[in-house]
């Protein structure tokens, strides 16, 4: 484990995108059954990162936080709401094409419409057990990213990397609010695996209820590899949510994947664009044209 760094503070990145119609619900051309869990999780982040938000600020309130990390707080909430315009304006289409997505919507409500009920100290517990299985996602994410993202719309998979990447940056900041919430901290071990089971439960059976109704649901190919991502993915989160729950753990002793912390600083604040990311150069250096790498159109 690194040194710890708890001073990190992320730059807020408003990125614009712009989504064809048609586009967002088959966005993975060449491993649809990937696409369908990406787009399970973007149902569930315009619910989740609201509610991560919220819980964070009246767990500011109730500590009464000093001026830092009231700051580094209020920049994590910045990008969170990034993520979700982004989010929310992505999963339009994609409601707008599926049944299935729109069934996932109202329960991705409905779960956060109950846990909203719970106390801030659950909600801040929460918030910052989302960051550790997000932080392992970007981890599983980055160690197979021509794997899982040859073949995929180029803007698409520039959202879900763009958000991944923040995760990175912002990962330790909810843990500070919850050092700082002693209730919240006797609470952790408890919400971890509640957190763990929306989070992770909901991207697997709403992955699983949008492949079932594409036309690939009798391909065993794309079965096995459903599987072998399930299980590649629990030998990342699985040691990574344990370590959260050791005494003296802070997130920022987990080493970075590097990629995308390089990627980030591609963003341009003019034009708020990305590089797009793709399979044959990995985003920064990829495409590049005359004018500098291939962009998001502003
Ligand atoms: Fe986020
Ligand atoms: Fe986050």
């Amino acid at each position: 484990m690194a040194e710890v760094s708890p001073l990190h503070t992320p730059e807020v990145r408003r990125v614009q995108f712009a989504w064809p119609e048609d586009q967002t619900d088959k966005w993975h051309h060449s491993m649809p059954e990937f696409g369908a869990g990406a787009n399970a999780i973007s149902l569930l982040m315009t619910y989740a990162e609201p509610y991560g938000v919220g819980q964070l600020r009246k767990g500011l309130v109730e500590i009464d936080a000093d001026d830092e990390l009231t700051e580094r707080a209020h920049r994590l909430m910045s990008q969170e709401m990034s993520h979700l315009r982004a989010h929310k304006a992505f999963n339009k289409a994609l409601i707008s094409h599926s049944r299935t997505a729109r069934v996932l919507d109202r329960f991705g409500k409905w779960i956060f419409g109950r846990l909203a009920k719970r106390s801030t100290a659950f909600g801040v517990a929460f918030a910052a057990a989302f960051e550790i299985v997000a932080f392992a996602s970007a981890r599983w994410a980055e160690a197979g990213l021509r794997r899982y993202f040859t073949g995929a719309d180029e803007q698409s998979a520039t959202l879900f990397l763009w958000h991944l990447a923040e995760e990175i940056e912002h990962k330790g900041i909810a843990h500070d609010v919850l050092l700082a919430h002693p209730e919240a901290t006797k609470k952790y071990k408890f919400v971890l695996p509640v957190a763990f089971a929306v989070l992770i439960g909901f991207t697997a059976v709403g992955g699983l209820s949008l492949f079932a109704f594409s036309r690939h649901v009798f391909n065993p190919l794309r079965w096995a590899r459903l599987i072998g991502w399930g299980i590649s993915f629990a030998f990342v989160v699985m040691p990574v949510a344990s370590t959260s729950l050791a005494k003296g753990f802070h997130p920022d002793q987990l080493v970075d994947p590097p990629w995308m912390k390089m990627w980030l600083r591609e963003y341009d604040e003019v034009s708020q664009t990305m590089p797009l990311w793709t399979d044959a150069g990995m985003g920064a250096s990829a495409n590049t044209t005359l004018d500098g790498p291939a962009r998001l159109a502003a």
